[in-house]
Order: structure tokens, then C-alpha cells, then sequence
């Protein structure tokens, strides 16, 4: 009887074994699968080889001469997609709008699926298109929005004419600005300064220590009760409760209508009264928690990426001063400026481009089975779309790994925004937020270069080399602002 047992038990084990490691049939090409990890340990070797995972995939892609990359990671099935016409195809197709329901991503969200990044299905639909009108009124010259940041500019200059004797890191102060803007659309004030100090560190180091496909905390979740600092639980842990607090404070401030003016969470409380169901407390913080996380560090990288190409090429800076010297002369830059200031525009897209600031977006989950370059991705897949190698493909790009402003300018001197640029994405889940990432990107730069000549800090050049961890960030720099006569 105890021999049967064995047995059985062993047959079992094998049998998991063999089907843990087994790739479903026209799965795409990828490297092999182990019992339990699958290819983690050696995107893992990859990855640290290469400084990211994003290169790690791409020299993967390429050992496999594919454009669709199939993958275990832990349990999880990945496919990394790259090539316009794939990235495009995930970008468009219903199938592929999902978001995975992993550890990771519910973790993000207080253990609960909700808000609108993390969710698909009638919940996103309704919260996306409720959070897009609202973004709506804001961005791309919105009188109030821009005026906002129009003010946040002059608190900048304030803080550069604070420190004017000692170089800055631009870190200290975009990172805030932006937190700022976003803050004020959602929540109609400020975030306390030593709240916000706390705030940016934790989504500094979050973002550090994750990738886009969760890292170890999603493949096991279980490694959070034997490595909870290393595995970057406590982290995550410590950043809900900072948001939560902050959030719960808005919240109660706003039921007691000691904040003046419209802002998101009223509008939101208002469809809380009208009792939609989906509308609760929960799902509001959520939702503020995602604008936040999605919103701030992505567009000052921007800016800051900006600023280090302008420390970098002297000549690009003194190019962009004389253009808004001519153009606007010492007025205050608003985005009705953009269609004056080509080379600026040209400038900026250029940024976007050179240092993706989401090379792989995502993750998206696989609605329903399906196919892609006669490949089959079974339902519940994650999907990686690899935009970061659309920006430098040589078929699509002259000299993708020079930094030319120049390309996005066609030959009749009008900016040129070609269909494979995607800087925000595209399709049903592009980013809501880009009129009012684009905003501040341009008014911010313009402001900078318009007031102030740029210097490098120490006589340190800044590295041109990012780090790409869930999005792409420059490594410390210092500069120093010297006011222009
Ligand atoms: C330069 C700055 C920004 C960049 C590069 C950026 C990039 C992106 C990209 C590529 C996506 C698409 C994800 C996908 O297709 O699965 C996305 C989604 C999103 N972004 Fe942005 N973003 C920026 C700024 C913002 C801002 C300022 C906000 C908020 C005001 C925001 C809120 C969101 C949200 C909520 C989503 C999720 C949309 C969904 O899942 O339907 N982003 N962003």
C-alpha cells in the first residue's frame, strides 16, 4: 500500500514536472524551461549582463532570430513582442487588452483589483472614461491646468534663484513640481512638503527594483514571508500605506468641503452620491494612487532626460535658446507656443524617443487565445510589447543611436510625428495623461532654456547612460543654472 503510494506520488511529481516544463505547441521560440523557475534565472543573468530587462529580451529576441519572444517566467506564460507591425497588432486588437491579475499588480492596489491601470473589463472601461473626461479639460493649452503649471514654472525659478550659488540636482525639484500639477488636478492643493520628500523616495526605489513583468514578488508571491526587504514587498507595503494616508486625508478633507474649487475627487464624490456602485471609497483611492504612480516620474524623467541631453550637446541648447529668444522673446511660455517652436517640439520628441521612458509597456493579458506571426499565445498570456526597440529600429529610423532633433522635422521646416513613435502608447489603453504630460514637458523645458543657461555641475558630464528598471530614469546629475542677462 505505502509502496502504491510512493508511486503515485513520484508519477504525480513527474507528471507535473514534464508538463511544467513542456511549451504548449506553437508556442513562441524562447529559451528552454526548468522544473519551477522556468527562464527567470537566466532573464535574471540576462538582465544583470545587459543593466536591464528590456535588453535582455531584445538580445534574446535576437539569439532566437524572432520577433516574438515566448517565455516562462516562474508559472507566468510571457511573450515580449517586437517589431512595428507586432507592437502595433497588440496595440490595437481587443484581444490583447487585458491586464494580468498577478501578485504584483494587486499588490500595487491595496490587494485588490481596481482603479483603471491594473483592471480590464466593464471596470476599466467605465473608470478610464470617467478619468480621460476629467483629463480632458486639462493639458494641451486648458486655461486652468496651464496656468497651473505656468505657476509651478515660477516656483522652479524660485528655487533655482534660491540655490544659485551651488549646483542642482534637477531631480530635487521636477520630481515635486510634477507631483504637484497632478495633485492639483486630483485633489484641488498641495501635497506637505515632507510628505511629498518621503513620497518620491519610495517611488524612486520602487521603481528601481521592478520590472514591468513584477520581478520575483510576482513569480513567487509566497518569497515575501522569507525575504520580505529583499524582494521588495516591504517597499511596496510602506508606498500604499505613505498614498494611502495621504489619500484617506484628501478624501475626509474634501467631505468636509474645506478644499475650494472642482477638482477629480470631488467629480468622483459627486457619482459617489449618485450611488454607482463601482464609484466607492476604495475604488477612488485607487484611482488616485494610479494617476500618481503612472503621472510623476514618468514626465520628469522627461524633463530631466531633457536637461542632460541640453548639458550634452551645447550646440542643441544654444539652437533651442536662439528659436525661443526669436519667437517668444521673455513671454511665458503656453502651449499655443508649440506650433512656433519647431526645433523645441522636434527637440523634445527626440528626447522621447532617445530615452523611451517606457520601453516595455504593458504587461497586457490575453483576453482570448490567439495568434501572432503564426505563433499561438494562449489565453491569459502576458504580453510585453517592446516599444523601446520600435524607437531604434534602423529600418524605421535614420541612425537610430544618434541624437538628432533634426529627424522630426520634414523638409518643408513643419515638425514631423511619425506613426511609430509611441511615446504614450496607443489604442484603447493609451495614456490618458499625455496632454497634460506634454504640457508640462514643454512649458517646463521652455521656461529653463528661455531663463537660464545650462552648465554642467563640478565639471562632471552627466552619463548618458539611463537605468531602465520598471521605466527609464538618468543616473544623478548636478548642473548649474546660470541666469541668461
Ligand atoms: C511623459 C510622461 C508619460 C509617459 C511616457 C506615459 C506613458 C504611458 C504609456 C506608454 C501607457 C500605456 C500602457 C499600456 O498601453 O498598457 C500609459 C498608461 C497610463 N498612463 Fe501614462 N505616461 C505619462 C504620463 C502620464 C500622466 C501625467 C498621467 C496622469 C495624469 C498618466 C496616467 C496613465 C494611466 C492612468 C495609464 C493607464 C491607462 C490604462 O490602463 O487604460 N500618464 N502611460
Amino acid at each position: 500500500m505505502i509502496v502504491t503510494v510512493i508511486a503515485l506520488f513520484v508519477l504525480t511529481v513527474i507528471g507535473y514536472l514534464i508538463n511544467f516544463v513542456t511549451k504548449p505547441r506553437y508556442f513562441p521560440p524562447g529559451p528552454p524551461w526548468l522544473p519551477f523557475v522556468g527562464s527567470s534565472t537566466i532573464i535574471q543573468k540576462l538582465t544583470s549582463q545587459h543593466g536591464s530587462q528590456w535588453k535582455a529580451y531584445s538580445q534574446l529576441a535576437k539569439e532566437y532570430s524572432t520577433n516574438v519572444l515566448g517565455l516562462k517566467l516562474g508559472s507566468e506564460l510571457v511573450v515580449v513582442v517586437f517589431g512595428e507591425k507586432n507592437v502595433r497588432h497588440v496595440f490595437t486588437e481587443r484581444e490583447f487588452e487585458g491586464r494580468p491579475n498577478s501578485f504584483f499588480l494587486r499588490l500595487r492596489c491595496f490587494g485588490k483589483r481596481m482603479g483603471i491601470t491594473s483592471v480590464d473589463g466593464p471596470l476599466w472601461q467605465e473608470h478610464r472614461q470617467f478619468t480621460v473626461k476629467h483629463l480632458k479639460n486639462v493639458g494641451f493649452g486648458k486655461t486652468a491646468m496651464e496656468m497651473e503649471i505656468q505657476k509651478e514654472l515660477l516656483n522652479i525659478y524660485d528655487y533655482l534663484d534660491r540655490h544659485r550659488s551651488e549646483t542642482i540636482n534637477p531631480k530635487d525639484i521636477l520630481a515635486k513640481s510634477v507631483m504637484n500639477i497632478l495633485w492639483k488636478y486630483t485633489a484641488g492643493e498641495r501635497i506637505k512638503e515632507e510628505r511629498l520628500n518621503c513620497l518620491l523616495d519610495l517611488l524612486n526605489e520602487r521603481s528601481k527594483a521592478f520590472s514591468m513583468a513584477g520581478g520575483w514578488l510576482n513569480q513567487w508571491p509566497w518569497i515575501r514571508f522569507i525575504l520580505p526587504d529583499l524582494s521588495g514587498y516591504t517597499l511596496i507595503k510602506k508606498m500604499n500605506q505613505q498614498i494611502s494616508d495621504i489619500i484617506e486625508e484628501t478624501i475626509v478633507k474634501h467631505k468636509n468641503k474645506e478644499i475650494e474649487g472642482s477638482d477629480f475627487i470631488y467629480s468622483f464624490m459627486e457619482e459617489m452620491n449618485k450611488n454607482n456602485e463601482t464609484f466607492t471609497e476604495e475604488q477612488l483611492k485607487i484611482v488616485c494612487l494610479d494617476i500618481l504612480i503612472a503621472g510623476s516620474q514618468t514626465t520628469s524623467n522627461v524633463v530631466e532626460f531633457a536637461l542632460l541631453l541640453l548639458l550634452r550637446y551645447k550646440d542643441v541648447q544654444q539652437k533651442l535658446y536662439d528659436e525661443i529668444e526669436k519667437t517668444i522673446g521673455s513671454n511665458v511660455p503656453s502651449w499655443t507656443d508649440t506650433n512656433r517652436l519647431i526645433y523645441t517640439m522636434a527637440f523634445i520628441f527626440e528626447v522621447q524617443r532617445y530615452y523611451t521612458i517606457v520601453p516595455l509597456v504593458g504587461p497586457r493579458r490575453v483576453l482570448q487565445e490567439t495568434i501572432i506571426e503564426d505563433y499561438t499565445i494562449p489565453k491569459n498570456s502576458t504580453v510585453l510589447p517592446c516599444v523601446g526597440d520600435v524607437h531604434f529600429d534602423p529600418l524605421l529610423w535614420d541612425e537610430p543611436e544618434l541624437f538628432k532633433p533634426e529627424r522630426f522635422i520634414d523638409t518643408d521646416g513643419k515638425l514631423k510625428n511619425p506613426e511609430h513613435f509611441y511615446p504614450f502608447g496607443m489604442g484603447r489603453r493609451r495614456c490618458p495623461g499625455d496632454a497634460l504630460a506634454k504640457s508640462f514637458i514643454f512649458i517646463v523645458v521652455v521656461g529653463l532654456v528661455q531663463k537660464y543657461r545650462l552648465e554642467i555641475g563640478n565639471g562632471v558630464l552627466p552619463s548618458m547612460e539611463p537605468v531602465i528598471g520598471l521605466i527609464s530614469a538618468a543616473r544623478p546629475f548636478t548642473a548649474s543654472f546660470i541666469p541668461r542677462a
